[in-house]
């Protein structure tokens, strides 16, 4: 975008562009935003601002299109870190999805919301002592074990536990995903898996340690990628281990083919399961392997919004939200595109600022920004809201952690009711010695 355009915000899609691609989601003259049949007024009207809305329909339909896409080809686990309510989680395992978890707390959310512990699979590079023997405890599908320390410690709490660990070795392909430099994952110089050069040497000791079965592969080289040329140059490493390794004469059953297929957040399209299958299809096809798959995004982020009002609109300029960088962080983070879209239509537009009210020049979600003219009072959807929103909410600025309602249908329900002032210091102590 060239630096005069975006000052005058002219490659911004409009509100009918953004929301040409999100069936869930329709702007009606009478209602204003409508989500599934619930007009988000109505919720706005009973909860308030900052809440967050999820579509039932549109995170079902989601999961049955890449489940579709991978029929008879791959497993799907949810990445629970994506939204981790356990209304989501439960929906998710009503559609027959399992789930990748990365701490004791995504395990048990897990478990709490119904899914069935053989389809929980256990990654992260620093999984303590207490979680590798909640997971054993658990009896969980698989711990995808990030490096040659952790296979040691898996190895002896199973030993001490008389379990046997079902693990898949997590390969580092050095693989760059050409995605944020944030939320590369896959290669040489990032923390996560096990440098691929090393593998076979592992998986060697692995086979012959005690209260370990090496079971298999993972990978997983980053999120919001969108295009599949990562992903083959990363599965056809992958592909070679597992050709080598059974040369060995050791024994390779699965192939865990991790997350990071991206949505579209400006006004391309979501990344393509099918493409994702092909690339699967062509690497693993004839390994006879069990292949699962770990996405989080883009099963929910295009499925949530996050409502806000207008509190004031500063010079002209500055549009001031009810929401800020503690509720959604990815634009302070990432510097990343979420859409705006007003509930109600406007004939005007304006080019704007739009900011929360935390006391950081970084809570920011928009710069210079064509919208829909906007003043005090008025209500905007910030759009692709229901991936890495809700979970990585803070209460800074000792501003409660907002509200979450889920739509289905004609029906809404209140997921998480707004925190109160006084949840905030729930837990704290002063000292007497504080007077
Ligand atoms: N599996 C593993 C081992 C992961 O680390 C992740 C994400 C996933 C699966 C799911 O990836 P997905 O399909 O959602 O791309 N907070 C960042 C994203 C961080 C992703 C971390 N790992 C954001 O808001 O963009």
């Amino acid at each position: 975008m060239s630096e005069l355009a975006s000052l005058l915000g002219e490659e911004d899609p409009s509100p009918a562009a953004l929301l040409a691609t999100r069936p869930h989601l329709s702007l009606n003259p009478i209602d204003g935003l409508t989500m599934e049949e619930v007009p988000l007024a109505a919720i706005i009207a009973e909860l308030g601002t900052p809440t967050w809305v999820y579509s039932a329909g549109a995170m079902r339909a989601r999961l049955a299109r890449l489940q579709n896409a991978m029929t008879g080809l791959a497993e799907v686990h949810y990445a629970v870190k994506a939204n981790d309510h356990l209304a989501v989680l439960r929906l998710m395992a009503a559609g027959g999805a399992g789930a990748d978890v990365v701490s004791g707390g995504e395990l048990l959310r897990a478990r709490k919301a119904g899914i069935a512990a053989d389809k929980i699979v256990f990654s992260g590079v620093g999984k303590t002592a207490g979680e590798i023997r909640l997971a054993l405890a658990e009896g969980i599908e698989q711990i995808n074990v990030e490096s040659a320390e952790e296979l040691e410690t898996v190895s002896a709490l199973a030993s001490a536990m008389g379990r046997t660990a079902r693990v898949a070795l997590r390969v580092n392909p050095d693989v760059d995903a050409h995605t944020h430099a944030k939320i590369t994952t896959g290669t040489a110089k990032d923390k996560f898996g096990i440098p691929y050069t090393d593998i076979p040497a592992v998986y060697r000791h692995a086979a012959a340690l005690p209260g370990v079965e090496p079971a298999g592969l993972a990978l997983h080289i980053g999120s919001q990628i969108m295009s599949t040329g990562p992903y083959r140059a990363a599965f056809a490493r992958a592909a070679d281990l597992v050709r080598a390794l059974r040369a060995e004469g050791l024994e390779v059953q699965k192939m865990d083919c991790g997350g990071g297929l991206g949505v579209g957040y400006h006004d391309t399209a979501d990344a393509s399961p099918d493409a994702l299958a092909g690339a699967m299809r062509a690497a693993f096809g004839n390994l006879a392997l069990e292949l699962m798959l770990e996405p989080g995004r883009w099963l929910v982020a295009p499925a949530g919004v996050l409502l806000s009002e207008v509190v004031l609109v500063k010079a002209g300029r500055f549009v001031v939200l009810d929401a800020a960088m503690n509720d959604l962080m990815r634009p302070a983070l990432y510097d990343s595109w979420h859409g705006i879209v007003p509930l109600r239509p406007a004939a005007e537009s304006a080019v704007y600022d739009v900011v929360g009210p935390v006391c950081e020049t970084s809570d920011t979600f928009a710069r210079a920004r064509r919208l829909p003219r906007l003043a005090a009072g008025e209500h905007v959807a910030l759009l692709e809201a229901g991936a890495y929103g809700a979970v990585m909410s803070s209460t800074y600025n000792a501003r409660p952690r907002a509200a979450i309602a889920l739509v289905d249908g004609a029906r809404w329900a209140l997921l998480r009711a707004r925190q109160t002032p006084e949840e905030l210091w729930a837990g704290e102590r002063i000292p007497d010695f504080l007077g």
